[in-house]
């Protein structure tokens, strides 16, 4: 196992947007499990398979294949060879993953494939269950937070800048919903390893939680 950074926390608290910079600055691999889980959704979406129909789930975890690729500066994932880097941020996928990310086989699945990914090479990860359930022991453990209204402002400013027109009260309400699922669900629910480092982006920069956990893994690295 190489080197391992665990950052989790709550849709839109950043996570996605500072692991990768610091993944670039650090030289270490990004890994974006909440991608994960949203392939998954998409390729039920698409056979129409629903929650409940687990036989269904299983025979389709059984042959999909998820991988990540580098393109230039930037990840893309693909699921069965096809890049879908785009489509997983779809609002039918945003009101779906929650509900799949809690079925126990998908679960388990993914955390397989996380597990596996990490196996030679120093990454940084990111997640709901990664310090607590995927890697207990990981070198770095960070949780990162921001109030629902906050991370609700940042993914509206985000889709607009994509073109992607949702109004603000439908992401609030989407964001406090899938918090609510998160952190409630049976399977390694979304919540604060007990060794993890806690931080509240709320009231800070990009620049500046991205020097805070650079500190925390440089300290961990001596
Ligand atoms: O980080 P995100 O919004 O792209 O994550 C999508 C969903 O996936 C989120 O609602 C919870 C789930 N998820 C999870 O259960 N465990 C992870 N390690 C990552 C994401």
């Amino acid at each position: 196992m190489g080197f391992v950074v665990a950052v989790d926390g709550p849709a839109g608290s950043g996570k996605g947007t500072i692991t990768k910079r610091i993944a670039e600055e650090m030289k270490l691999t990004s890994i974006d499990t909440g991608a994960m889980y949203r392939s998954v959704t998409l390729a039920m979406l698409e056979k129409n398979i629903k929650v409940e129909e687990l036989d269904k789930i299983k025979n389709l975890l059984d042959q999909i294949k998820i991988e990540f690729k580098k393109s230039g500066n930037e990840q893309k994932i693909y699921l069965n060879d096809k890049d879908v880097s785009i489509e997983i941020r779809s609002k039918e996928v945003n009101e779906n993953v929650s509900q799949v990310s809690a079925i126990d086989i998908v679960r388990s699945k993914m955390v397989e494939l996380q597990r596996i990914i990490a196996q030679n090479i120093d990454v940084i990860m990111e997640g709901r269950d990664i310090g607590t359930n995927v890697f207990p022991n990981a070198d770095v453990k960070i949780y990162l937070d921001a109030t629902p209204e906050e991370r609700a402002r940042r993914r509206f400013k985000q889709n607009e800048e994509n073109g992607i027109n949702i109004p603000f009260e439908e992401i609030l309400e989407n964001v406090k919903q899938r918090d609510f699922i998160d952190s409630t669900r049976k399977n390694a629910p979304l919540k604060k390893a007990e060794d993890a480092i806690y931080i509240d982006s709320s009231n800070m920069t990009i620049e500046e939680v991205v020097n805070e956990i650079k500190q925390i893994i440089i300290q961990k690295k001596q």
